[in-house]
């Protein structure tokens, strides 16, 4: 009886031991798991430092390619598209002017009136109707026809309104969220689809953005989008034209459109992440900047690290299948994740969950998804504000004295006069995600200094692509270049 007791009693001990063996087993896996965990976050950081000192590099080669870029063709990655665009509006117009915007899967027929003396922009009224699928692979001229029917029922519809209608004739611009090769004002040549469909014609949207600008406010010289995908134009002065064009002769400045999501240079600071999106993406070594910062590629970067970290830590589950699906995590809700305030992470759980479907995920590996979105967003800004004051110093706008010069920041005052100079921002990314906002606003204070950053105002404007085409046909219907008869 005796020895079937300690029989017993050693049995029971055995595998006491076997089950505390395996408990400590899996709590040192885990730990081990969560330090490379740590790690794969810690890596992180440190590739997509944005510290001031390496902002500063970017900002001077983003200057210095906008003036290889101007002085040759395929001189630089940025193409630095001249747009024949001189007169922006003043802000005097006055009349009923009409707009065509070409976005990704959608076209928008816009009619806006002006009243003079930098008006309200009196009513606009908007038709929005979407593009078919096989339209998008299509010839443009199927394409065209395809919009030329509502806009003439819509134009149609406001002749009570337009005063130019008795003449037959209506001012009308066409904004394009495309890069385009312009030949004049009235005619372009598409050079290539950035965002998955074709065709030839007119202005970027950024052009519209820096008219909106323009036409609330004179200092306005250049204008960014930061949304889906980004991009950059401004003012350039005419001698900076001629010298670089060479042949060409104006004595008038002319908007340039950058194409600076395609702006590329070793400063920037590219992880492995960014080597993989990149790589897989149908544009290879295309598009590099806007990649690094885009409401396009945001969300698909902070994955990629999710994913990576589910490699190295067993509490995502088994099956995180959907971890692998590129794009299911959309920026918005890596913004809306970014935002949790709540203590638990409410909404990263829900996104988890819902999206990802990944159920559970304890509390610190929900902090450091936040911390992920983070790091992805506050690169993405603090690079977008390099690019903008890139553009400042090639027009001699951020007090240091112009891409010639050099790398000391002369005080205000001692030779530098400052002039006001007002930035025109549009985009979602921008506007609706605070903390992008907040990181790029940031950023161009730190970058200018503070004797500088008082002078250059960043200004969100509205509709650009639409309002900005109708503006841009007002201010050039004097010269009537934009007419068209319906
Ligand atoms: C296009 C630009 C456009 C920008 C903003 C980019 O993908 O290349 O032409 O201005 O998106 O819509």
């Amino acid at each position: 009886m005796g020895k079937v007791v300690v029989g017993l009693a050693a049995g029971c001990a055995v595998a006491a031991c076997v089950v505390a063996a395996v408990m400590v087993g899996r709590r040192v896996k885990r730990r081990m798991g969560w330090r490379r965990v740590l790690r794969v976050v810690e890596e992180l950081e440190e590739g997509c430092a944005t510290p001031v000192g390496r902002l500063r590099q970017v900002v001077d080669a983003m200057a210095v390619e906008m003036h290889a870029g101007l002085a040759s063709e395929g001189g630089s990655k940025l193409k630095m598209l001249l747009t024949y665009v001189h007169d922006l509006p003043s802000g005097n117009e006055k009349g009923t002017f009409y707009a065509l915007h070409l976005g990704g899967t959608n076209f928008r027929i816009l009619r806006v009136q002006l009243g003079g003396q930098r008006s309200a922009i009196i009513g606009h009224d908007v038709d929005r109707q979407p593009i078919p699928e096989p339209l998008m692979t299509s010839t443009s001229e199927e394409l065209f026809d395809f919009i030329a029917a509502p806009l003439k029922v819509f134009v149609g519809k406001g002749d009570n309104v337009s005063e130019l209608s008795k003449l037959g004739k209506r001012e009308l611009g066409f904004t394009f969220s495309f890069p385009v090769k312009q030949n004049s004002f009235s005619s372009g040549l598409l050079i290539k689809w950035t965002k998955g469909f074709a065709i030839e014609d007119t202005i970027n949207d950024t052009v519209g953005t820096l008219a909106v600008g323009h036409y609330h406010d004179e200092d306005t010289l250049v204008a960014v989008i930061i949304g889906t995908g980004t991009n950059a134009c401004y003012l350039e002065r005419a001698d900076a034209i001629i010298k670089s064009q060479g042949l060409l002769t104006t004595s008038r400045d002319m908007v340039v459109n950058v194409e600076w999501g395609n702006f590329w240079s070793s400063h920037l600071p590219r992880t492995s992440y960014d080597i993989d999106l990149d790589a897989e993406s149908p544009n290879p070594n295309d598009q590099g900047f806007e990649k690094m910062i885009s409401g396009m590629y945001l969300g698909d970067i902070a994955r990629r690290v999710i994913l990576r970290m589910s490699l190295e830590l067993d509490v995502f589950g088994p099956d995180s299948s959907k971890l692998h699906v590129p794009f299911i995590l959309r920026t918005p809700l890596m913004a809306a994740m970014h935002d949790d305030e709540s203590p638990d992470l409410r909404e990263v759980s829900r996104v988890l969950k819902d999206i990802l479907e990944i159920p559970d995920v304890p509390l610190n590996i929900r902090k450091l998804i936040v911390k992920v979105c983070d790091i992805v967003t506050c690169r993405a800004a603090r690079l977008a504000a390099a690019g903008i004051v890139g553009i400042l110093k090639k027009i001699g706008r951020d007090g240091s004295g112009g891409v010639a010069g050099g790398k000391a920041r002369p005080k205000v005052g001692s030779q530098i006069k400052m002039k006001r100079t007002v930035v025109a921002i549009e985009g979602g990314l921008y506007t609706n995600y605070t903390l992008f906002r907040e990181y790029l606003n940031e950023a161009m204070a730190q970058i200018l200094g503070e004797d500088v950053a008082p002078y250059v105002i960043i200004k969100v404007t509205e509709d650009g692509s639409g309002i900005g085409a109708a503006l841009l046909a007002a201010s050039h219907s004097a010269s009537s270049v934009v007419d068209t008869v319906l």
